[in-house]
């Protein structure tokens, strides 16, 4: 097993450049189920969860080559309906191969994804919108069946905005006859880029990126040709990270109408964001302020930058409150930061952060792939060393981040535990 050992206290300075977003990527390259013949995504990150992508992709009869950040998909003999668990458990997101399997061959089989250390996450969503679509769902050891002759359009409202049963639907609803509406749906930029990719296949997609979303359903689409948008969470944490060792970092690839709750909050922590060119510079301030913030959906405050902001406020000069609506389990950093010296109490799903005598380094353990990266930011401010172990959490959403933070000045490099 990795570790990454950090000595803390070091203002980083430079320039870094964000890769593709993960979490556009993976919609992208199971998007590509929809259609035979050979789709192109550019800009692909080079992750854990893109390996697993992949791997799911070859398992189900597709040819794929990853050559550096480009990946070309032959989807023209697709052997296999089905996901199977041990590659589902690894990665939830196998789940969006479920609209596009149905949508293309009227069959999917597909492990339900279980719980993660963030929550239970289910997937009933996903389920009852594809039910309103025509198909037949069944659940059986397991596993999801999902059969339909032919899907057809239907008005869909989902309970609660998605980002996952989005891009499901949205891809199914691509194939099936009739226009379907999806009321309440997410609203992120990886499900803008997902329905400008489907169009540019030929599907007929409108209002993306708004609550309601427009799809008529097409007889066929053709393969696809994109590269993936940059990773804004990745963008984020790198923005943190200049915020909390007071340092200067321009953040390339970091797009501000994607980031709008973010920076607001990081400007009343003090801190400086100059948009440049292609990315956002980001100033450090030498005293952080305290900043209350309460996640939500797009385009509220990011769930996936909460634990990257907790690190932050731990060594902000007051109290903050961190309220997590998202996720029901999304404060596993919290013990983790206490034991650098933070002083931090959880009250259900808010979170006190109150000054700190000071954050010391400590050997850490990371849990989840955004808590992993909290940990990072906290040892990167920390007096003296910090080890974090379990990294192959981090590798799951970020592409050699030790190497991007040594380059912008950090004392941090990887080793054998
Ligand atoms: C996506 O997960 C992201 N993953 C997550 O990023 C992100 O945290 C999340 O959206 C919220 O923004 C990818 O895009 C691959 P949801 P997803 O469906 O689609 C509940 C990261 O760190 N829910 O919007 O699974 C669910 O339990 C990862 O990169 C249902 O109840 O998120 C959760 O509480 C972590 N029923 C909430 O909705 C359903 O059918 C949001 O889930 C679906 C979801």
């Amino acid at each position: 097993m990795e570790k990454i050992v950090i000595k803390g206290g070091v203002p980083l300075s430079g320039e870094v450049q964000v890769s593709g977003a993960k979490n556009s990527a993976l919609p992208l390259l199971f998007a590509t189920l929809l259609t035979g013949g050979v789709s192109e995504i550019s800009n692909v990150p080079a992750l854990r969860d893109i390996n697993t992508a992949v791997k799911l992709l070859r398992e189900l009869g597709a040819e794929v080559a990853l050559e550096g950040d480009c990946c070309q998909i032959n989807t023209e003999k697709i052997q296999s309906i089905e996901a199977p668990y041990e590659l589902v458990k690894t990665m939830r997101a196998s789940v969006l191969v479920l609209g596009p399997l149905l949508a293309r061959f009227g069959h999917a089989r597909v492990s339900l994804p279980g719980g993660c250390a963030i929550g239970a996450r289910p997937i009933n969503l996903h389920l009852k919108g594809l039910e309103a679509l025509g198909a037949k769902i069944k659940l059986d050891h397991g596993y999801v069946e999902a059969t339909a002759d032919k899907l057809r359009g239907a008005k869909i409202s989902f309970d609660l905005p998605t980002v996952g049963g989005t891009e499901n639907l949205m891809m199914a609803a691509s194939l099936a006859s009739g226009e379907t509406v999806l009321e309440n749906a997410a609203r992120e930029p990886e499900i803008v880029q997902l329905a400008a990719a489907l169009t540019s296949m030929g599907a007929k997609i409108e209002g993306a990126g708004t609550a309601v979303i427009h799809i008529q359903g097409v007889e066929s689409l053709k393969p696809l040709a994109c590269r993936v948008i940059p990773d804004r969470i990745e963008a984020g944490t790198f923005m943190i990270a200049a915020a909390i060792t007071g340092g200067n970092i321009l953040v390339r690839g970091a797009i501000s109408e994607d980031q709008e709750a973010l920076i607001s909050k990081l400007i009343e922590t003090g801190a400086e964001i100059v948009p440049e060119a292609d990315g956002l510079r980001v100033i450090g301030a030498p005293k952080v302020a305290p900043v209350n913030i309460r996640t939500s959906v797009f385009p509220g405050f990011p769930t996936d930058m909460q634990a990257q902001f907790m690190a932050l406020m731990a060594v902000a000069d007051g109290t903050s409150s961190i309220s997590e609506t998202v996720f029901e389990n999304r404060f596993m950093h919290v013990c983790e930061l206490q034991r650098m010296g933070a002083d931090i109490q959880i009250d259900g799903h808010t979170a006190i952060v109150r000054v700190s005598r000071q954050i010391t380094g400590a050997p850490v353990m990371a849990t989840d792939l955004r808590a992993s990266a909290s940990l990072i930011l906290a040892g990167l401010a920390a007096e003296n060393t910090t080890e974090v172990s379990r990294i192959y959490h981090l590798d799951r959403g970020y592409e050699k981040i030790e190497k991007k933070l040594a380059a912008l000045g950090a004392n941090i490099w990887r080793e054998q535990e």
